[in-house]
């Protein structure tokens, strides 16, 4: 008897069809499973034969062979244990195969018959839709990404057994609509931050043009305040960004009882992180940090302190918004459109600068401290900022400040002009202005071209750091709502780069 049972594999950010095929046949009673399953799937043979015992089922004494198709494709994780399981009973006649049949399912099972969440639930769904099956078996943790995707039935079990009494004529609970997203704690407001008029323009205006960003400054300054402020005057969360960025989490396997992310990410991590843990990787293909900041922040708080390797992997994706990942012969991409915001100390003490307190370091130190971060990496941080300590009279005054739903309505204004200029061959946001682009967008008046090619000889400025210069100038001019680029946009614009300036 052979029977068929709908699932799928998730390559990347997307999911294709994937059939378990079960055939038994009179033989010497066995177990086997082909088609290029990797060691998570080939251990679904012991989960399910000892789920399906739990369940009280004695399998026929028969040769059993699975088969996973398309064969050349290779299939990793956990969430083919249950349309294995499926098969397997409708082979030996405990379930009709009329039942689940264009029915999609997934999920990974534990020896009792329990059924666990799984990775990429929500492109599954996406792809099932697509395919037009007519409902998706999915963990009962998984279900509320999976009823993200509209117009499509999701059937949640929490236990191998709830599935055959359904299919004997009981009953499966639809998911009901995801939860409302959890309202965000007590969002971070700019107003929270005293002073600091220079840096929150400088915030503004990374939001405003998509530039990635480097505070500098003493500790206790506010950086990380300041940063953890972005994402609140990003432009506001579409559908489609959204449902793009909760894919991604969906793959890494943190949607579990959760559907669409509320907010855009703000991804933080330590600087002990390996590469793999920050661009992606490992042996079973997963998103790193920066795919899980596609569309929101990724934050690397003292900049200097990551290992020079991790910063190096950075360069690439930050160039052209995604990474892609080969191993073996296989390679996958996943989206990475982030915008980086990095911190740093000025010395390693900390104190460079700082008119309240001495720097205790040597110049060699200092110079060792900058080194650590590459020219290169800088080179993709149109915006350095300086931020000193707020004077401590000043730090009550919290909270008067302008709010940040404000500052978003001019950052929305200043993008709605770039996505305007945007043709199909010019960039969407002037981070990303490049070449003829650049040149044509970001043409300068006389004053301006002076002003710029003295800034350039005084201070040493590279060609990078010109068009750094342009780029920012660029949204400057955006922001006031000015077409053409003047000497007040570029001289605004060559304040960011401090770190250019050779020390
Ligand atoms: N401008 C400010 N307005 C209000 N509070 C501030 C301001 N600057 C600093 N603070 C207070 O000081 C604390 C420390 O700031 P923060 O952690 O952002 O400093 P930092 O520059 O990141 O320091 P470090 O270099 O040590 O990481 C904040 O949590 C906040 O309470
Ligand atoms: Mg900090
Ligand atoms: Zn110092």
């Amino acid at each position: 008897m052979l029977v068929r049972v709908r699932t799928g594999a998730v390559l990347g950010v997307s999911a294709v069809p994937v059939d378990v095929e079960v055939e038994s046949t009179v033989g010497f009673p066995g177990f086997h499973l082909v088609g290029l399953a990797g060691g998570a799937v080939q251990e679904a043979k012991v989960r399910v034969q000892a789920a399906v015992r739990n369940l009280g089922v004695k399998l026929p004494q028969k040769r059993i062979t699975v088969n996973l198709a398309p064969g050349d494709l290779r299939k990793d994780g956990t969430g083919f244990d249950l349309p294995i399981a499926a098969g397997l009973l409708a082979a030996s006649g405990e379930l009709e195969p009329p039942a689940i049949e264009g029915l999609q399912l997934v999920g990974e099972l534990a020896l009792s018959g329990e059924v666990k969440p799984v990775r990429g639930v929500l492109p599954l769904a996406i792809a099932a839709r697509r395919e037009g099956v007519r409902g998706l078996v999915v963990p009962e943790a998984n279900a509320y990404e999976a009823s993200i995707v509209e117009g499509l039935e999701v059937l949640p079990v929490r236990h191998l057994g709830e599935l055959v009494a359904w299919a004997r004529g009981g009953t499966l609970q639809p998911a009901g609509p995801p939860p409302a997203p959890p309202e965000p704690a007590a969002p971070l407001d700019l107003a929270d931050v005293a002073g600091q008029e220079a840096a929150k323009r400088a915030l503004e205006l990374a939001a405003a043009g998509g530039h990635n960003l480097l505070f500098f400054g003493p500790p206790g300054s506010g950086k990380t305040m300041l940063a953890r402020r972005l994402p609140g005057i990003l432009p506001a969360f579409g559908f489609e960004e959204a449902l793009e960025a909760t894919v991604v989490h969906s793959v890494a396997g943190l949607t579990r009882h959760r559907g669409l992310l509320a907010e855009r990410p703000f991804r933080a991590p330590h600087h002990s992180i390996s590469d793999a843990g920050l661009v992606g990787g490992t042996s079973i293909p997963r998103p790193g940090e920066i795919s899980l900041a596609h569309h929101g922040v990724l934050f690397l708080d003292e900049l200097p302190e990551f290992r020079r390797h991790v910063l190096e992997a950075l360069r690439q994706p930050l160039e052209d918004g995604e990474v892609t990942i080969a191993r073996a012969g296989r390679s996958v991409t996943y989206p990475a459109q982030l915008m980086l915001v990095a911190a740093m100390n000025p010395c390693p003490c900390g104190h460079h600068g700082d008119r309240s307190r001495a720097c205790r370091c040597t110049p060699h130190e200092l110079m060792k401290y900058r080194r650590r971060i590459s020219g290169p990496l800088l080179d993709r941080i149109d915006l350095h900022v300086d931020v000193p300590p707020v004077p401590p009279g000043q730090l009550g005054t919290g909270g008067a400040g302008e709010p940040s739903a404000a500052v978003r309505e001019r950052v929305m204004r200043a993008r709605a002009l770039q996505t305007a200029r945007a043709g199909p061959r010019v960039a969407r946001c002037n981070a990303r202005l490049r070449g003829a682009a650049l040149r044509r967008l970001c043409a300068l008046d006389d004053g301006g071209r002076r002003l710029l090619a003295d800034a350039v000889a005084r201070l040493g400025l590279s060609a990078r750091a010109h068009d750094k210069v342009l780029r920012v100038a660029r949204t400057i001019a955006d922001l006031a709502g000015a077409e053409r680029l003047s000497a007040e946009h570029v001289a605004e614009a060559i304040q960011y780069r401090v770190l250019d300036r050779p020390t």
